[in-house]
Parts: C-alpha cells; structure tokens; sequence
C-alpha cells in the first residue's frame, strides 16, 4: 500500500513572534512543496530524506529534523496498524531552517500520507497530529505554520482564535534568503528574555502588532500593495527592536527598499529569508541586488490548495 501527500511552506506577512503573545499573524502558504510518500513494507519504520535517514528503533533516540516524523509514524502504527512496517520518503523544494515553513509543511504531508496507508481522516485531524508532532521538537510552536500549510491561501491566526482564511488576490513576493540557518526555539527565547526584562515596551509593541495587523488585512482586501507594503516595513521596525534581526537582513531590507513597496523578516529571524513587495520592474531590480549581496532569491506566488492527498489508496480492494 502506497499512500503520498504534499503540503506548501509559507511565509508570514505580518505578526511573527508577537503571535507566540496573543497577537493575530497573517500569513500565506507558498507555491514550494514538500511532498511524502510512505510504502507499507514488512516491519520496522524507515525514513529516507534529504536532512537524513533514519531507521526508527521502539525507544531509540532520533535525529531532531526527523523526530516530528518518527512522532506520527509510531503513533500512527500503534493506533491502526500494530506491527506494520513503514517506508517514508521526503521530497522538498522548500529551503530547510530559513523561515519558510518547511518543517510545518513536512509535518503536515507526512501526517496526511502516514496516516493515509491506514485510514481517511479529515483535514482538521491532520492539522491536530501535524502540530503535536512539531511541538515534539519545539514546545512553544503556535500552530500558525501548521495551519497555513493544512489550508492553504492567505489567513489570519492567533492561538486563542485559530485560523480564518483571507480572500486575497494574488499576492507575487520576492524571497531572499539570507543563506543563514536559525533556530526558532532560539529566537523565541530571545524576544522572552526581551519581554522580561522590557515588558512595558514590549506590551506597547504588542499593541501597535495588533494594530498593523488590522491595516494589513484593509490592505489586503483592497488589493492595496503599497499600503501592505509600509504595514510590513513597519513590522521589520519592530522586529528589529525586539532584537530578531541582524546587521545582514537590515542589510537586505534597506536594499530591497531602494526599489520596492516594504520588506521584512519572514519567520524567526536570526538569520532565515526576508520577504519583499515590488512592482513591475523593480521586481527584477530587486532579485538582482539582492542576489549581489549573495542571498538566494525567488518570486513566491499564494498557493491556494494547502495540503494535497496525491494518490488515492488502494486498501481493501478498494480505491478511495
Ligand atoms: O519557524 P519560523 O521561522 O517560521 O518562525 C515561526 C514564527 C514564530 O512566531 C517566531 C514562532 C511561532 O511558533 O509562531
């Protein structure tokens, strides 16, 4: 039995960090996928991908970037399929640790096409096994990623309210990443640590969060990209007074402005890809300066479908 599944990364286009404080977020899932394809075979669990390959051992310890995996296939096998043995394979086209989702995105794939070789379980119930396995790795993970690449589109999310999909028109960003790695745990305990020792501040940046958040949902029912643009210049304002930012993505924001609408840090910061409204040609201006600075750069378009069951399942006799 063959069961594959696919789920698109993201980018937040507003309200990282504060979102982990009550703060609503909006963000996009993104035309880059990860896709997992899991074989019933004989027994034991095997997971083959590009962060590495693992044999999961009942008890044994497993290699972080895999662990949220190993998490839903053993649950999994011990909920439908006791002694079955599993063969999961990852494929990516999403930048791994940069910010753009990739580690939600695999977590929801791989808990569709695990869970897929033995039974149908509805997008909701995805979503649920998807986050719990990704908070195996990072406790404090808001759920915001993992719903954006379930649903798909742009929504607005907060933890207290969950998620609401956008209607957007479509929405072409410039990514740059700036080629180094972070740890998300890392700079959440970062802006923690700035929230202690700052917290008057910090509640009046929550504020203004929650504020830019409204004028960016007005923007982007209006189709306003300029108006967008500032909200999201603003929140790298922000970003950089809570202290997720550094000298190379200021660096990148202030060029991407020479010729664009607003740009940010998408995600944890700390390194990762920023993100960058233009028009026309300084689009194409853009990419090309920022790629002088060396950074790895890509349009992004929204991508409207969330997660994708590729194949039907043969179970039974059966497909469905
Ligand atoms: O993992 P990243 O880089 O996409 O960042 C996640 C966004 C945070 O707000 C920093 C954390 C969270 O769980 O929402």
């Amino acid at each position: 039995m063959k069961s594959t599944a696919s789920a698109p990364g993201k980018v937040i286009l507003l309200g990282e960090h504060f979102v982990v404080y009550g703060i609503e977020a909006v963000l996009c899932a993104i035309d880059r996928r990860i896709t997992v394809e899991t074989r019933t075979v004989g027994s034991g669990i095997t997971i083959l991908s590009g962060m590495g390959s693992a044999r999961i051992e009942p008890g044994g310890s497993t290699d972080a970037a895999l662990a949220p995996i190993a998490h839903i296939a053993t649950e999994a096998v011990g909920e439908f399929g006791h002694g079955t043995g599993l063969e999961i394979t990852v494929r990516s086209d999403i930048p791994p640790g940069v910010g753009l989702g990739s580690s939600s995105a695999c977590c929801v794939a791989a808990a569709a096409s695990i869970t897929g070789v033995f039974a149908e379980l509805s997008r909701d119930e995805i979503l649920r096994r998807a986050l719990e396995a990704e908070r195996t790795v990072f406790g404090g993970a808001s759920g915001a990623d993992t719903a954006a690449s379930t649903y798909g589109g742009a929504i607005r999310y907060s933890t207290a309210g969950g998620f609401d999909g956008l209607r957007v028109r479509d929405l072409e960003l410039v990514v740059a990443n700036s080629m180094q790695a972070h740890s998300t745990g890392e700079m959440v305990r970062i802006v923690g640590r700035f929230r202690e020792e700052n917290r008057e501040e910090f509640d009046g940046l929550c504020a203004r969060a929650s504020e830019l958040t409204g004028d960016a949902l007005a923007a982007l029912g209006r189709g306003d990209r300029a108006a967008l643009g500032g909200a999201m210049s603003e929140s790298q304002r922000m970003l950089e007074a809570i202290g997720v930012s550094n000298a190379r993505l200021r660096r990148m924001t202030e060029v991407a402005d020479r010729t664009g609408l607003g740009s940010k840090i998408t995600g944890a910061g700390g390194g990762g890809c920023i993100i960058a409204l233009a028009d026309g040609p300084g689009q194409r201006r853009m990419q090309e300066d920022l790629q002088e600075l060396g950074c790895e750069c890509f349009t992004a378009g929204i991508d409207h479908a969330g997660l994708r069951v590729e194949t039907a399942v043969s179970r039974g006799g059966y497909f469905i």
